[in-house]
């Protein structure tokens, strides 16, 4: 029978962390008197070894099958001492690995392998920097706007304002540029965006153009330019497969700016609209550019001009979405698909991806300008001001 090199690696993980939990409860058994020693390097305290046991299960990166392997003997031996157990059968790979490494470790005290396992597991944590080793949550980061986890190798970001539709607030920019850059450096391989409660994002908090600073509209335009080209720049610049996990209905910038993912997922009931000149704006997130790209400038300029509002089954004909899932399967559907994917070899992943978006990589920033500046003057148009008075006064809607 074969398998597979990554079934035996999740699965030693798997087990080796099972059987740490398993055997953490007989080492609460062993009375305190036997576990303090004096010599120097044999000082871990059974508190010791028990911490290190609970960070066993914080370590964000996966040692690797030979360290597993030594984490999983010297627990064995610190708590059992010796191997003398009978041995596995050739055939039964992963019980006869694990048998060899505790084997392997002979009569090593048990002390002295519970000192191995302390130091083992420190310089493991050590080796991740202090943010992870620090953090209770493992290394989660709170936001106000967002939620943000790190699971399986998939970073996470999901919209946490569902009751204004996860309309995009000043601060929600902010957090999701930071959200970006934390998920674009760390060890997670894709990144997923995706929205709280039943819709996916509304766009753009038209709030944001209601609150006028001290140097007036002008200077109102002059920073949510500022801020607009840097949050597109954050997309353009995204080094790993980001992914749209489309829950629901999107608008505005959460539209346009899909043209920048790698993959995007819709639910059946999600819908794309791009309503800029009904809110005498233009278009943003290089839309202006992908779309005739992506649909072909007819296509594209139902969408961008008139404000055509497709559905998930026409945006993904027209080349926006990926793949249309029904309601009811959606989120178990895509989730056990982007699992799959988290475990593909993540430099490979990220250096394809930059292959794929390098070569249109300087155009985009160059869009993403010239969109901005043009936003710049509609913001403070009669056009635009209009439009946003009027949803405010409940006249309109989409
Ligand atoms: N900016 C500011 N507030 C928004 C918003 C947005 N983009 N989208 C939704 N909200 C707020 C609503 O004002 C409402 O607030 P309230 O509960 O304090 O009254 C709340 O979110 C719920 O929205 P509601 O309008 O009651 O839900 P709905 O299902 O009837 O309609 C929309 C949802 C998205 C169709 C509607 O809210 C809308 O047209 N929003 C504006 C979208 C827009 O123009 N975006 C900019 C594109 S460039």
């Amino acid at each position: 029978p074969h398998i597979s090199h990554l079934c035996v690696v999740d699965f030693l993980w798997l087990t080796s962390s099972r059987l740490t939990f398993e055997c953490g409860q007989y080492v609460r058994s062993i009375p305190c008197v036997h576990l303090h020693t004096t010599g120097a390097s044999m000082g871990a305290t059974l508190e010791d070894f028990n911490r290190a046991k609970d960070q066993l299960g914080t370590l964000k990166k996966d040692p690797g099958n030979e360290v597993k392997l030594k984490i999983y003997a010297l627990f064995k031996q610190a708590t059992q001492g010796p191997c003398n157990t009978s041995k596995p059968g050739m055939l039964d790979f992963v019980n006869k690995a694990k048998w060899d490494a505790w084997k392997s470790l002979g009569s090593v005290s048990q002390d002295e392998a519970r000192q191995q396992y302390v130091d083992l597991i420190s310089s493991l944590l050590a080796a991740e920097g202090p943010a992870v080793a620090a953090s209770p949550t493992g290394g989660a980061k709170a936001y106000e706007t967002l939620i943000v986890t790190t699971e399986d190798g998939i970073a996470t970001i999901r919209l946490n304002r569902p009751q204004k539709k996860n309309a995009i607030t000043l601060e929600m920019y902010n957090e999701l540029m930071d959200a970006l850059d934390v998920a674009g450096k760390d060890d997670s391989v894709i990144t997923v965006i995706t929205g709280s409660g039943n819709y996916y994002c509304s766009g753009n908090d038209l709030n944001n153009f209601t609150k006028i600073p001290e140097g007036g509209v002008d200077k109102m335009a002059k920073d949510a330019g500022d801020l607009l080209l840097r949050y597109v720049k954050a997309y353009i610049d995204f080094p790993k497969p980001l992914i749209a996990v489309v829950n629901g209905p999107a608008v505005g910038i959460s539209v346009t700016v899909l043209g920048l993912f790698d993959v995007v997922y819709a639910t059946e009931s999600a819908t794309f609209h791009t309503p800029f000149s009904q809110l005498g704006q233009s278009p943003e997130g290089c839309s202006s550019y992908t779309f005739p790209t992506i649909m072909g400038p007819a296509k594209a300029a139902e969408v961008l001009l008139f404000n055509k509002k497709l559905t998930a089954t026409q945006a993904c004909e027209l080349g926006l979405v990926t793949e249309v899932f029904p309601d009811s399967s959606f989120q178990s559907e895509v989730w056990t698909r982007l699992k799959a994917y988290a475990k593909l070899p993540p430099k490979s992943l990220a250096l394809s991806k930059q292959l794929i978006r390098g070569v249109e990589k300087d155009q985009l920033h160059a869009v993403n300008v010239t969109e901005v500046e043009r936003l710049k003057e509609r913001w403070v148009s009669d056009e635009c001001m209009q439009a946003i008075m009027s949803f405010f006064q409940g006249k309109s809607k989409l």
